[in-house]
C-alpha cells in the first residue's frame, strides 16, 4: 500500500506502545517522532526526528515552531511513581503530572495557537485504567491519567466545530518497559495470580498500535470526545 500524504506527530515514540504505534504507521504516513534519546529513534531515516523532553517548555516550543502542519497526533509520555500517598514527595507529584498531563495540553494548545493542527485531523491520547481501577500506590499516576481524560474530553468539545477530534485509548496492562520496572517490585507469583485475575488484561503494544492506527485513520470519523477502554480488566473481576 502507498503513503497517505498524511502527516502524524507521535511524542515518545521511542519505547513500548510508541514505538509500537511508530512502526505501524510508518507503512501509510508521513511521520515526526520525538523521544529524549536520538538512539531510541534509530532505523528511522524516512522520517522527521526531534529530541524532546516534555519537561522543557523551551523543548516543546522549538518543536511547535519547527514542526509542519499535521493531521494527527499520538501523546504516549507517562511515567508512574508508585508509592503510598503519605510517601508521595511534591518534586515528583509535579513530574508526573506534568509529563503525564500537563505537557499533553501545552503541545496541544501550543499546536493549535501556531495553526499546525489541520481540519479532519485526529488527536489521540494515552491514558490508563489507572483511572478506574486505581491500583496500591497509583494515586499520583491515576490522578493524572483523570486530569488528561477531562482534558481530552473538554478539547473534543471545543474542536468539533474545527473537524478536529480527540480521543483516549485507556489501556489495562500492557506488556512494555514500564510494566518490566514495574514488575521488579512484583513477585513471580504476584504476576501470575494477576494473569489469572485479569484474563486477557495484558495485552502487547502492538494491540493498542492496532487500534490507535483506527482512530487516527478516517475509518473512526464518527469517534470524538470517547476514551476507549483496552484490556479486559473489566470483565468479572472485582477490583484490586
Ligand atoms: N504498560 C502498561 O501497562 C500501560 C498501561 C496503561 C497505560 N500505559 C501508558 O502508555 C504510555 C506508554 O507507556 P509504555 O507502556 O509504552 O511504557 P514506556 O516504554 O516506559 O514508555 C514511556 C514513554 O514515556 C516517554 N517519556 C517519559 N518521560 C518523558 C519525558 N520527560 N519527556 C518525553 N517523553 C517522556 C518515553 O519516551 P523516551 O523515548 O524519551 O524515553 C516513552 O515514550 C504511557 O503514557 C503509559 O502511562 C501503559
Amino acid at each position: 500500500m502507498s503513503k497517505t500524504s498524511k502527516h502524524i506527530l507521535i511524542v515518545g515514540a521511542g519505547s513500548g506502545i510508541g514505538k509500537s504505534i511508530t512502526g505501524l504507521l510508518s507503512l501509510n504516513y508521513k511521520l515526526s517522532l520525538t523521544s529524549r534519546k536520538e538512539e531510541n529513534l534509530k532505523n528511522n531515516a524516512e522520517n522527521s526526528i526531534y529530541i524532546l523532553d516534555v519537561l522543557q517548555n523551551d523543548n516543546i516550543d522549538s518543536l511547535i515552531k519547527e514542526i509542519p502542519p499535521i493531521d494527527g497526533l499520538v501523546y504516549c509520555p507517562g511515567i508512574t511513581n508508585v508509592v503510598p500517598a503519605h510517601h508521595l514527595k511534591e518534586k515528583s507529584l509535579r513530574e508526573v503530572m506534568q509529563v503525564n498531563f500537563e505537557a499533553a495540553a501545552y503541545i496541544t494548545g501550543g499546536l493549535l495557537k501556531a495553526k499546525k493542527i489541520i481540519s479532519d485531523a485526529s488527536l489521540l491520547y494515552i491514558s490508563s485504567q489507572a483511572v478506574r481501577y486505581p491500583f496500591f500506590g497509583s494515586s499520583a499516576y491515576s490522578a493524572s491519567k483523570a486530569a488528561l481524560e477531562a482534558y481530552v474530553l473538554s478539547l473534543s468539545k471545543e474542536l468539533q466545530s474545527k473537524k478536529i477530534r480527540a480521543n483516549c485509548i485507556a489501556p489495562a496492562y500492557v506488556e512494555s518497559p514500564m510494566l518490566e520496572e514495574a514488575r521488579k517490585n512484583m513477585s513471580d507469583s504476584f504476576v501470575e495470580n494477576m494473569k489469572k485475575m485479569h484474563p486477557g488484561a495484558f495485552a502487547t503494544s502492538q494491540d493498542i498500535a492496532t487500534l490507535a492506527a483506527f482512530l487516527l485513520s478516517d475509518n473512526s470519523k464518527s469517534i470524538n470526545g470517547q476514551v476507549i477502554e483496552a484490556g479486559s480488566f473489566n470483565i468479572n473481576i472485582p477490583a484490586l
